[in-house]
């Protein structure tokens, strides 16, 4: 599909301090009132805070000050990432929460912060909970392998979208049911660069390493193969995976014992 595919119409208006840019459909008024809805709190990290608006999703940076402000307004595209990738995922027919607002406060040019708006994904959860579910259940391996297949036909759909997830964790990735799966988290997608091979190292490393606590090498070889364009190779690519996914692993843990709890998503 070419890059031009028609999209929704977005449009853009400055309220004092905002800059508002959203779905045409969604009137102005509504975006500022969620904005101001205390909302309930989803996940809190260094950098954002996630919180859920009724059926919205609210995605806010920090308050920073400072440096902060300054780092803040040199990355302004950088911000709008995850805006324009959900809009060029959306047109590539990629599965994700669609994307309602981004709204960027700035006063002379100086950009404090942004807050992304999209749909609350109801009933979902991430792929390394469903696949917990699973195994309570006592799903047999032909459900998982065909938990997995859909996954990583989900993963292919991405990648040939032209975009690069960089975060490309099974936290990072929900699903209702097992059969159909979104991604979220699209403030580290890369477009139109080539989906070259560390890239898509990086990726299965990131899956690898979110369900080898899980599932064995019989489950994760071939969901890994299922990814690769050449799966002839598949040997010394599994060895490159497991080898990366010790060095990441190793990283968390020390993350972990600095913070002296565990990681969230
Ligand atoms: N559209 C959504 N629908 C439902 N839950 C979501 C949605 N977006 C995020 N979440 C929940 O909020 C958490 C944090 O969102 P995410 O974008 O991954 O932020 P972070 O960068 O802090 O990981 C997710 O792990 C997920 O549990
Ligand atoms: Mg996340």
């Amino acid at each position: 599909m070419p890059d031009d595919a028609l999209g929704p119409e977005i449009v853009e208006a400055r309220n004092g301090a905002l800059r508002v840019t959203r779905r045409a459909e969604i009137p102005l008024d509504r975006v500022l009132e969620v904005l101001r809805a205390p909302g309930e709190l989803l996940k809190a990290s260094r950098k954002s805070e996630t919180l859920r608006v009724n059926d919205w999703v609210v995605k806010r940076s920090r308050k920073e000050g400072g440096l902060g402000v300054l780092k803040h307004t040199a990355r302004r595209t950088r911000y709008r990432q995850g805006w324009e990738a959900a809009l060029h995922l959306e047109r590539h027919g990629v599965p994700i929460p669609l994307a309602r607002a981004y709204v960027e406060r700035s006063r002379f040019g100086i950009v404090f912060g942004n807050v992304m708006m999209m749909d609350y994904l109801d009933g979902c959860v991430d792929v390394e909970a469903f696949a917990d579910g699973l195994l309570r259940a006592g799903a047999s391996d032909a459900e998982i392998q065909g938990y997995l297949e859909r996954l990583a036909e989900t993963v292919n759909v991405l990648c040939s979208s032209g975009a690069y997830h960089s975060d490309l964790a099974g936290k990072n990735i929900l699903t209702p049911d097992g059969e159909r799966f979104y991604f979220i988290d699209l403030d580290g997608i890369v477009l139109n660069r080539p989906y070259a091979e560390e890239r898509r190292l990086q990726n299965h490393i990131q899956l690898y390493d979110s369900f080898i606590d899980r599932l064995g090498d019989a489950y994760l070889e071939p969901f890994i193969r299922q990814m690769l364009p050449r799966p002839g190779r598949l040997q010394s690519w599994m060895a490159q995976v497991k080898s990366g996914q010790a060095v990441r692993r190793a990283r968390t843990e020390a993350i972990w014992a600095k913070q002296g709890g565990r990681r969230q998503g």
